[in-house]
């Protein structure tokens, strides 16, 4: 941990935003929210799909929550004369969507993409006095693959600006990098040049525009203190438009890279010679990101990109961002040695690329699922032809900055990669892309091995494959110089502590559509297009120049419960035409319709984490995969199997060692060695007591696990799993007299707070549950259950959980 320890100090004390000027102000609380007659008063972040609760009626393709509908957030501000002699913008980082923003009744301006962040001038509708502001949202239905929330689900700012000052996301850093050394971390030599966009308004003005470097530095005596290490100023004729370049040469700079990702500031400050001044931070870094024909290097060195795709929900939170919400889920990421990161498939919070900025990721920045071919009635084809210019340049004006992002990923599995005649359109966004930024490649994620062999390859910089590592090598070579890498991989599937016996090897056999819905959790299994993880390395392990992987996903996702997604698709998790015609006779025979078939699934089995963000089974063979020199072992299933005995119940392990021991009850099974990438004793008899497991590596000990059978559950207990600022996650587990999580418990827990805290959502991370998110009772799953409880004050706030028959337990929160 001490990686992840150094990443989240370095977190800490960088600065807090991205891009913005000095004067910017959260605006998030006392809005009212108004939808289908219900009033409320609230703060922003705010989903209204979380808020009500699952219907088996509604698709479990988008979550069975109902996220669609129009509505509106209204809240007023005071405005003096005083103020109006400045622009006062309202900044939205995410509303789902159609939004309209109104001032006292006039319609000023928004946006349609929900996923997009924009700003819109309040001024022309402002009086002095109190204003009312207004956003509508209009959300459309069949519009997502996915549960795309409802609302206002990202921060919003107000934001006053003197009337000349740097224009809107209007900085861009890029730093040319020389005499790269390395001793501890790595050091260079750097130009750093800032290019930047005024605002103004009336005449012409003479000015200076002045920038500081700066690096915010630890003391000995504890402490930050932001250093200014070069400074430019210039005098300029101020006007609107105006684009400006500024330079510095420095020395000794540290670089950024996943494990120590340092920051730095420019801070400028445009000051008309008689007006106000106005000040504009852009938080940089510098580092060197090549994609080269053999792979992506960071700073002269190859760099393996081990990632994941991540869906912009924070599970039982739906899509309202929390910071605190997601440094627990990078962290366990980081920890798993997770390096990258694919925002599938839609621009992120920006709050996510500061994370990765601070804790160490590369980012490939993704702008949508759709171009003109619609996957959905309502998806973003509908917007394509007007929007798509927009929207990737407010995508990449506003993220450009950041260090953490290496492509803009311009699309994913776009139909029209089938159709040449429709090719000027990934040429046109890459065009688009260079021009706003040509220090980083496009991307995107394809999946038509017909257009991978084409010219459609040449359209974009560097081509990722969703599902086809077969065909690496053979890309490889017909495309000499252009990178390659797994924009999508695995779609494993499985549930948390769910095991089905017999341990079939076919990818389909690891469920069965009647109950429980869960997918067994050996890690063998996938839908038809996909695969395990071995899968995927194997092709890995012998073309050296795929660039990395982006597994699909890192956490369970609301929406696309595959293969307990009951609309048409269901029939793709199928692997052969017989199969596809023997379920559809069967839903015939129950007299349905596929799309009747009530199946309860609302959340994914896709992740290596589940929705409440505990690790599933996968976890650990990543992590062995990912982190090779740390000593490793993990064992599955569970060992506590009444009514198995004498049954075959294999046991499959993974380690970073190469060879390990099973004993059972003391008894060895004597060693194997690593095939492939885990052991595997597949006729072990189940016996209950202890399953234990000793590795090896290069015929030293270099781990031990061991399993026990757990009793019946005894009692409840509590742990706060992450503390943050403003979210405390704690786990409640059900143990038995000994202390041994019961696996398979599912007992009813109820929670209570008391002081200054409010339950905010459980989650057992059970993707069949219709407990609403914001209960405070819900039955654990496979032994676990995970409560999140907000800090509403200062002082001391405790946590109870109670459970029929068993032992209850109060913990206070740090
Ligand atoms: C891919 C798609 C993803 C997700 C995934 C599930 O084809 O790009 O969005 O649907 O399949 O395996």
């Amino acid at each position: 941990m001490k990686k992840l320890s150094l990443c989240l100090a370095i977190a800490a004390a960088a600065w807090t935003a991205a891009a913005q000027p000095a004067g910017r102000q959260p605006f998030n609380e006392g809005w009212t929210f108004e939808k289908d007659g219900v009033r409320k008063t609230l703060d922003l972040p705010h989903d209204w799909g979380v808020d009500g609760t699952f219907r088996q009626e509604y698709p479990g393709e988008s979550g069975k929550l109902a996220w669609w509908g129009k509505a509106s957030y209204t809240k007023t501000l005071e405005i003096s004369e005083e103020d109006l002699r400045k622009d006062i913008d309202l900044e939205i980082d995410g509303a789902m969507s159609h939004a309209t923003v109104s001032v006292n009744g006039t319609d000023l301006g928004g946006w349609p993409y929900g996923y997009a962040s924009f700003a819109v001038r309040l001024n022309p509708a402002l009086k002095p006095g109190v204003n009312e502001i207004q956003v509508r949202l209009d959300n459309p239905e069949e519009s997502s693959r996915w549960y795309p929330g409802g609302g206002i689900y990202r921060n919003v700012w107000l934001t006053r600006t003197e009337k000349t000052a740097v224009a809107h996301w209007g900085t861009y850093v890029t730093t040319d990098i020389r005499n790269i050394r390395k001793v501890e971390n790595f050091t260079a030599d750097a130009e750093v040049r800032l290019d930047g966009t005024l605002k103004h308004a009336g005449e012409p003005v003479v000015g200076v525009i002045s920038t500081r470097i700066i690096r915010r530095e630890k003391q000995r005596t504890g402490g930050f203190i932001d250093r200014v290490l070069a400074e430019t100023r210039n005098v300029e004729r101020l006007e609107d438009g105006r684009t400006y370049t500024q330079t510095f040469d420095m020395e000794n700079v540290s670089l950024w890279d996943p494990e120590y990702p340092q920051m730095y500031l420019a801070r400028t400050v445009v000051e008309p010679l008689d007006g106000p001044k106005d000040v504009y931070e852009t938080p940089f870094a510098f580092r060197q990101a090549e994609w080269r024909a053999d792979g992506f290097y960071l700073n002269g060195e190859k760099t393996f990109l081990k990632g994941v795709c991540l869906h912009h929900d924070a599970g039982a939170l739906g899509a309202v961002w929390n910071d605190d919400a997601w440094v627990r889920r990078l962290s366990m990421l980081k920890e798993m040695g997770c390096n990258a990161i694919r925002t599938s498939h839609n621009p992120p919070a920006p709050e996510l690329l500061d994370l990765c900025d601070r804790m160490g990721f590369l980012v490939l920045d993704e702008l949508t699922d759709t171009w003109t071919v619609p996957k959905k009635k309502h998806g973003y084809a509908e917007l394509f032809d007007e929007w798509v210019e927009k929207d990737l340049v407010a995508m990449i004006h506003r993220d450009r900055n950041h260090p953490s992002v290496i492509a803009w990923s311009i699309g994913n599995e776009c139909g029209e990669q089938g159709d040449s005649t429709k090719w000027w359109i990934p040429r046109q966004l890459t065009d688009i892309c260079h021009r706003e930024d040509p220090t980083r490649p496009t991307t995107a994620g394809n999946d038509n091995p017909w257009a991978a062999s084409q010219g459609y390859a040449e359209t974009i910089d560097v081509y990722g494959f969703n599902y086809k590592p077969h065909l690496y090598a053979e890309f490889v070579k017909n495309h000499p110089g252009q990178p390659v890498y797994g924009s999508e991989t695995a779609s494993c599937i499985s549930s948390r502590g769910y095991y089905l016996f017999p341990v079939a090897e076919e990818k389909g056999k690891g469920w069965t559509l009647d109950a429980p819905f869960q997918v067994s959790s050996y890690d063998l299994y996938a839908p038809g297009w996909a695969s395990k993880p071995d899968y995927e390395w194997e092709f890995e392990d012998v073309v050296p120049e795929c660039a990395g992987e982006f597994v699909w996903t890192g956490y369970d996702y609301l929406g696309e419960p595959t293969p307990f997604n009951m609309d048409p698709s269901v029939l793709t998790n199928f692997h052969t035409e017989e199969e596809k015609e023997a379920f559809k006779k069967m839903v015939a025979g129950w007299g349905q319709t596929i799309a009747e078939v009530p199946l309860p699934s609302r959340s994914s089995y896709f992740g290596i984490m589940d929705l409440a963000g505990f690790p599933k089974d996968r976890f650990w063979l990543y992590q062995a995969r990912w982190r090779p020199e740390k000593p490793l072992v993990h064992i599955l299933p569970h060992w506590t199997w009444p009514g198995r005995e004498g049954q075959v119940t294999p046991v499959h392990v993974y380690t970073t060692g190469d060879s390990a021991e099973l004993l059972i009850n003391g008894n060895s099974l004597g060693v194997k060695k690593k095939e492939g990438y885990r052991i595997r004793w597949d006729d072990v008899v189940y016996e209950p007591g202890s399953v234990k497991v000793v590795a090896y590596k290069d015929g030293k000990p270099w781990a031990e696990a061991e399993t026990k059978t757990a009793g019946k559950p005894a009692s409840a207990s509590l742990e706060v799993d992450y503390a943050g600022k403003d979210l405390t996650f704690v786990t409640a587990r059900i143990l038995d007299g000994a202390g041994v999580v019961v696996p398979q418990a599912h007992n009813h827990l109820s929670f209570s707070v008391s002081g200054p805290g409010r339950m905010v959502a459980t989650d057992a991370g059970d993707p069949t549950s219709h407990t609403p998110f914001h209960s405070p009772e819900i039955d654990a799953f496979n032994g676990l259950a995970s409560v999140i409880i907000r800090r509403t004050g200062p002082g001391e706030i405790t946590l109870s959980v109670s459970s029929p028959g068993l032992k209850g337990r109060k913990i206070t929160l740090p």
